[in-house]
């Protein structure tokens, strides 16, 4: 069976659980593990990435297959060619897995049941960013075991494919969900449809019964309508400082952040319970799992 990981919905719990506790094993033995086969990945970004494009790759490389970056710039899209022929091209190389970010939303899943390629989906627009809320939850798992813990998700969730996909994973998980954000940030009827026992904030002063506190970035490139208004509104409201944090609270966010917009200088740069790059850490191990689990 040719797999996918498109969405959090492709995965069952067993599924992620066995792709998070590989990953979290693999964090702590940290020695290359190749794979018994070579495989050839393409690893298409046609929207700007540091953390994902790199893990994708390190994580290929670790495992021992090729893999090839493509981005928009360096290839024939650059010079007009449309997307589905940049598809066909590509596919018809026969690469043996295929890791596609794109502004476009469910790209990824047109591209596997067009091709029946396996395809991870590294983000696409606002809609899903499965491997991030997986990384997500290997660290939560390696703090907390499995506790049944309380996050709050704050910051821009309207835009943001990591909230999508971490609310749907959270859910799955029966973790306790509570969203900190302005009306104009969150569509509650769009996330009651996954789930209708969040719990709505619209500040940051109520807080201290959580136990992680994972602020979002705001999503500045699909802000069309009145984006300085609500950068300012949200910074002034929500920008996260050493006064709100009770030193009990763990903090997690996805990356990158804007500085001072989500997150103050002050908390960024010296707060102890920052899970923020046991994040990027784990984003390799996690990625070499779900090629494990492709492949
Ligand atoms: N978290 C995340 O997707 O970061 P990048 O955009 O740097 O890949």
């Amino acid at each position: 069976m040719v797999k996918k990981i498109t969405s959090i919905d492709d995965l069952s719990l067993t599924e992620i659980k066995l792709i998070v506790d590989r990953a979290i094993k693999l964090s702590s033995k940290p020695r290359s593990i190749k794979a018994k086969t070579i495989k050839n990945i393409f690893n298409l970004f046609l929207e700007p990435s540091t953390r994902t494009t790199v893990s994708f790759e390190l994580a290929a490389k670790k495992l021992g297959h090729n893999i090839f970056n493509i981005n928009f710039d360096k290839s024939s899209l650059s010079k007009g060619e449309t997307f589905e022929d940049t598809m066909s091209t590509l596919v018809n190389m026969k690469p043996d897995a295929l890791i596609i970010r794109d502004r476009k939303e469910h790209s990824p899943i047109k591209i596997f049941e067009e091709h029946k390629i396996p395809v991870i989906n590294a983000g696409d627009g606002k809609n899903e960013h499965p491997t991030q809320s997986l990384l997500d939850y290997a660290v939560l798992k390696k703090t907390f075991g499995n506790k049944k813990i309380t996050i709050g998700i704050c910051g821009d969730i309207k835009h943001s494919r990591v909230a999508h996909s971490n609310i749907k994973l959270f859910t799955k998980l029966n973790y306790n969900i509570e969203i900190i954000s302005p009306n104009y940030f969150v569509d509650k009827k769009s996330v009651s449809k996954i789930n209708n026992k969040i719990v709505y904030k619209n500040n940051l002063n109520d807080i201290n019964n959580l136990d992680v506190l994972m602020m979002l970035r705001v999503q500045k490139e699909r802000i069309t309508k009145n984006l300085n208004s609500s950068l300012n509104k949200f910074k002034a409201n929500f920008c996260l400082k050493n006064s709100h944090l009770n030193s009990k609270i763990y903090l997690m966010h996805p990356g990158p952040v804007n500085r001072n917009i989500e997150i103050s200088d002050e908390v960024l740069d010296s707060y102890k319970r920052s899970l923020i790059l046991k994040q990027v850490e784990m984003g390799v191990y996690l990625r070499m799992a779900c090629l494990e689990h492709l492949l």
